[in-house]
């Protein structure tokens, strides 16, 4: 291996910047040439790909989003879309692509790995659903913002005694919603993992909630759940509380990576390249109890992981 290609796919995630750095630096550290493709597989099925040095990562690791951009390409998962982008690496001599996103993103590394171009997936996107590993770059940031997010909303929603019905994303998954709901108070957590009765899990808690005396009703909803205007109509005509709903949206994906993404993104970036330099092709980097690993891709792929039914179940023992 010479040349090691870097690239982000699918959701841009805080932290992204970080890793990429970590890459590139390791990269160089090592001896090898490192080349960026810009907005992900799209970019490299257009030969979008330019020198890093380790000034061009520079003043970056702080940073939101990622600067080499990403898309969702439509053309790159058919079999003649793989083949170009494989050819493409070659033409610029990329020997290894390190690919930085989600599970979709990975499917695509591992499609590339099979008609024989070397990758290595770093973990990233704010849902946490990477089913082989326990944590994602970009997780943390998110619940973050959106934890102070709903403490605004919270301030608000007491003023005028309303129910708030918060949105919160994280595509099929509730890892998301379940952890930022529990850490911001919410009465009523809903997620896609978990059948609701709306009568039993939202109406009753609210109106018991309100003859317990409380002046404001949180309700988080995961995206996967559904139409949250919706559920907050719902819940008004029923209860005869004023509702609102609020679709947190793209601001979750964006801000400054907290620590504990910048770390995770700095240490998996350094793994990736410690598995090209001592030959370990085809891996997909995770956090497995709390160290960072590195994964055959097929077998990680193959992995699933859901919400533990007792993380659920604690979040709604303490709600209210
Ligand atoms: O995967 C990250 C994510 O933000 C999901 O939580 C969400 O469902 C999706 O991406 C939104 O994608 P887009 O930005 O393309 O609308």
């Amino acid at each position: 291996v010479r040349t090691i290609g870097v690239l982000t796919s699918g959701g841009d995630a805080p932290g992204m910047n970080a890793c990429i750095r970590a890459v590139v630096r390791a990269g160089r550290y090592y001896g090898y040439r490192m080349v960026g493709v810009n907005r992900g597989y799209h970019g490299l099925l257009r030969g979008e790909i330019n020198e890093l040095t380790a000034g061009k990562v520079s003043g970056i690791l702080s940073r939101g989003g990622t600067f080499m951009m990403t898309a969702r390409s439509k053309t790159f998962p058919t079999e003649e879309g793989i083949k170009s982008a494989a050819r493409m690496a070659k033409v610029f001599g990329i020997d290894v692509l390190v690919v930085i996103g989600g599970d979709g993103s990975f499917k695509g590394a591992q499609k590339l790995a099979h008609v024989g171009l070397p990758v290595i997936g770093i973990p990233g996107t704010i849902d946490n659903d990477v089913a082989s590993t326990e944590y994602t770059i970009g997780y943390d940031t998110a619940m973050n913002t959106a934890m102070e997010c709903i403490d605004k909303i919270r301030d608000t929603a007491s003023s005028h005694e309303r129910c708030s019905v918060i949105e919160v994303m994280g595509r099929e998954a509730g890892y998301l919603a379940l952890n930022v709901g529990m850490s911001s108070g919410a009465e009523v957590i809903l997620l896609p993992e978990i059948e609701t009765d709306f009568d039993r899990d939202v109406i009753k808690v609210i109106l018991e909630c309100r003859n317990m005396g409380k002046n404001h009703y949180v309700v988080v909803v995961a995206e996967g759940v559904g139409n949250s205007v919706q559920i907050a109509k719902r819940i008004e005509e029923i209860t005869g509380i004023e509702s609102r709903a609020t679709i947190l949206g793209h601001l979750q994906r964006g801000g400054s990576p907290s620590i504990r993404d910048r770390q995770t993104a700095c240490f998996m970036g350094m793994k990736a390249v410690e598995c090209v330099n001592e030959g370990r092709l085809n891996r997909i980097i995770a956090e497995r109890g709390g160290k960072c690993v590195d994964l055959d891709i097929d077998e990680a792929l193959n992995m699933k992981k859901s919400i533990a039914r007792d993380e659920i179940l604690g979040a709604k023992i303490i709600a209210f």
